[in-house]
């Protein structure tokens, strides 16, 4: 078997009558960039949060290094390595570099200074460690003063320093430029080739097609595809697949009411 760092077993979340999720398989191995993809509503928020610990699953099982953990949590997600970015409070923007990679997990030991120089330093390295070069910032700039790609680099130096196995990034690449999403792809490389694994949430299909090694689509809580780049190595014949995905006759998945699949009894 690969270094298979995370695994869900029939995970299934459901919401009262309707289901989040109808019994997902998915998988993560170690060094290896895996894009999620699907429209609104297919299940990829749920999915994640249920990974960070946040949410918990109606029924399946989540196996860390081929081991089941149970009674899954924010602890035991933590422990197995998975740091989540999440999309909307990633980062305090007011706050340096500095504060946003060591927030709540300060270097310990050592005066004030002493640690201050510390965590100057270290965050130095982590920014150097992903790619995050830079002639204008340094770990004391102001995030507000930082372009969009750069804040994702912040958020993934801090998962790092959170010793990171699996770094989840939630839609990171939205509304970005070209030039910052190819930032975000700099950094993502960086994190792989440390052998760290990323699940990489995404809309559009060219970015998660240029960045990840294998895709999963979710379709209206259930995996859909599951394609390494060999088998998918055109964009367009992702998109070709998602069409057929999300167009089948007669159901339109972009009407909020097709996009759950509900108990029928
Ligand atoms: N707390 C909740 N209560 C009830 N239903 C929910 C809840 N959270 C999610 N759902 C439903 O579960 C389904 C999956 O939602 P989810 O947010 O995971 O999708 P998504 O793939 O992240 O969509 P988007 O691309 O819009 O972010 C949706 O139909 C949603 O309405
Ligand atoms: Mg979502």
């Amino acid at each position: 078997m690969a270094d298979r760092l995370i695994e869900l077993r029939e995970v299934t979340k459901s919401y009262g009558r309707v289901f989040a999720l109808g019994g997902v398989n998915l998988h993560v191995d170690r060094g290896e960039v895996v894009g999620l993809i699907g429209d609104n509503g297919a299940g990829k928020s749920t999915l994640i949060k249920i990974l960070a610990g946040v949410v918990k699953p109606t029924a399946g099982a989540i196996l860390v290094r081929g081991k089941e953990v149970h009674n899954w949590n924010g602890a035991r997600s933590r422990d197995a390595g998975i740091e989540t970015v999440f999309q909307d409070r990633a980062l305090a923007v007011q706050q340096t570099i500095v504060r946003n990679i060591f927030m709540g997990r300060e270097i310990a030991g050592g005066l004030g200074f002493l640690r201050i120089r510390k965590e100057h330093a270290e965050a130095e390295r982590l920014m150097r460690e992903i790619g995050f070069t830079s002639k204008v910032f340094t770990p004391e700039s102001i995030v507000g003063q930082l372009s969009g790609g750069e804040r994702q680099g912040v958020a993934i130096a801090r998962a790092i320093y959170n010793k990171a196995d699996l770094i989840v990034l939630d839609e990171p690449t939205t509304a970005l430029s070209l030039t910052e999403t190819e930032k975000v792809f700099r950094f993502v490389r960086a994190v792989r080739a440390s052998g760290r694994s990323i699940l990489f949430i995404g809309h559009n299909i060219h970015h998660v097609h240029d960045i990840a090694d294998r895709f999963v689509v979710l379709d209206r809580g259930r995996v859909a595809l599951e394609a390494s780049r060999a088998e998918m190595d055109t964009a367009e014949k992702l998109i070709a697949f998602m069409e057929h995905v999300a167009h089948p006759k007669g159901v339109n998945a972009f009407d909020p009411s097709a996009a759950v699949l509900e108990i029928r009894q």
